[in-house]
């Protein structure tokens, strides 16, 4: 495949409101020893992109500065060592970043193929939320078959990805929304939802586990809900924070029902991650979970598509919080 020397990427000059995102013209990257560069189909949109957007999330070192966490499309070059993937392959991957482009330079390792009766939208859904649901709620919080699992951000891509694995492997999922209309939309993919503008989470956990608590809670809010998720778990529970959007600090926060109950706080962020630990992740996914994908067992939610040159509409949209599931930018 001959790449031609530019392309189209969203760009911006400086951080700022939705509007600041517009198409741009660029040279198409050249892969690194270990990567391919896709021709990019299709574009996944997550909360992370807006932050980078904001001037809130730094850009790990060596990265494209372009916003992007996750493309599917067609192996176009394959750099120097890959072995795993030829020309012309569909893949799906989770980037380091510029992924709003018509050309992605990514890992092999952080390849995945397109499940079974996957078009690219539906493939390009899958990574960035796959990845960290993964690496959170079934490697740091040991989510069982059995388990019951409160979601903070029910309709959330992260969480609705969090509902159809927690279901996929045979755990029971509540989850928090913060609307009624939102509360059912999760209810629709199988979780028992809370509103908690209209209830205190806590006691309706308690109620809708006969006062048992929770094995797990994936937690995205932070602040003071790190004692009220503490309150919600039972004896060996596994609190979980991938996100901090209520604040890092909570003035409740009390460290004796942690040992009492013998819990266990944890968290992580995927971007800084190493090429080897998302490669392991990858790996991962590729046997335990695209089995699943292929077999329908489970599926990305998507909520919205808008075409490239339309960031800036799909960032308004993520920003109002009126989705439920993944927004996705068509390239091609
Ligand atoms: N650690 C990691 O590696 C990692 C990776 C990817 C994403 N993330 C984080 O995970 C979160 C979800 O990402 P996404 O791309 O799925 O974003 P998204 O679709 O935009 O979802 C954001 C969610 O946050 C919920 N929310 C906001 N403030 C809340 C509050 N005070 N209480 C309860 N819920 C609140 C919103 O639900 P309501 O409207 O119902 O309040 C919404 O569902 C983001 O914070 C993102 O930064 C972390």
């Amino acid at each position: 495949m001959s790449l031609p020397s530019f392309m189209q990427q969203i760009g911006l000059d400086a951080p700022g409101k939705p509007d600041v995102l517009r198409l741009e013209q660029a040279p198409v990257p050249a892969p690194g020893p270990g990567e391919i560069v896709i021709r990019v189909q299709a574009a996944g949109v997550n909360r992370p992109d807006v932050l980078q957007r904001l001037g809130r999330y730094p850009v790990p070192p060596g990265a494209s500065l372009v916003i992007g966490l996750e493309v599917a499309g067609v192996v176009a070059v394959l750099g120097e060592g890959v072995g795993e993937w030829g020309v012309g392959d569909r893949v799906c991957a989770l980037t380091n970043g510029g992924g709003y482009a018509e050309y992605c330079a990514v890992p092999a390792s952080q390849c995945l193929p397109w499940p079974d009766g996957y078009g690219a939208v539906q493939a390009a859904a899958l990574p960035e939320t796959f990845f960290t649901v993964w690496a959170n709620l079934f490697g740091h919080g040991h989510l069982q078959a059995g388990e019951t699992v409160l979601i903070h951000g029910g309709t959330s891509g992260i969480g609705t990805t969090s509902i159809a694995l927690a279901l996929a492997f045979g755990a029971h999922p509540i989850v928090t929304a913060g609307s009624a209309e939102k509360c059912a939309a999760c209810e629709k993919l199988g979780a028992r939802a809370v509103d908690y503008h209209a209830q205190d989470f806590v006691a309706a956990v308690q109620a809708l586990t006969d006062g048992q608590g929770l094995d797990v809670v994936l937690d995205m809010v932070a602040g003071p809900y790190l004692s009220r998720n503490i309150a919600c778990l039972r004896q060996d529970g596994r609190l979980v924070v991938i996100a901090v959007q209520g604040g890092t600090k909570d003035d409740k926060f009390d460290i004796l029902p942690v040992m009492h109950r013998r819990l266990v706080i944890t968290g992580s962020t995927m971007r800084p991650r190493t090429r080897a630990e998302k490669g392991s992740i990858a790996a991962a996914l590729r046997e335990q979970v695209w089995p699943k994908l292929n077999a329908g067992q489970c599926a990305p939610i998507i909520h919205a598509t808008f075409p490239l040159k339309d960031a800036a509409a799909a960032h308004a949209l993520m920003e109002s919080g009126a989705h439920v599931g993944k927004i996705v930018l068509i390239v091609d």
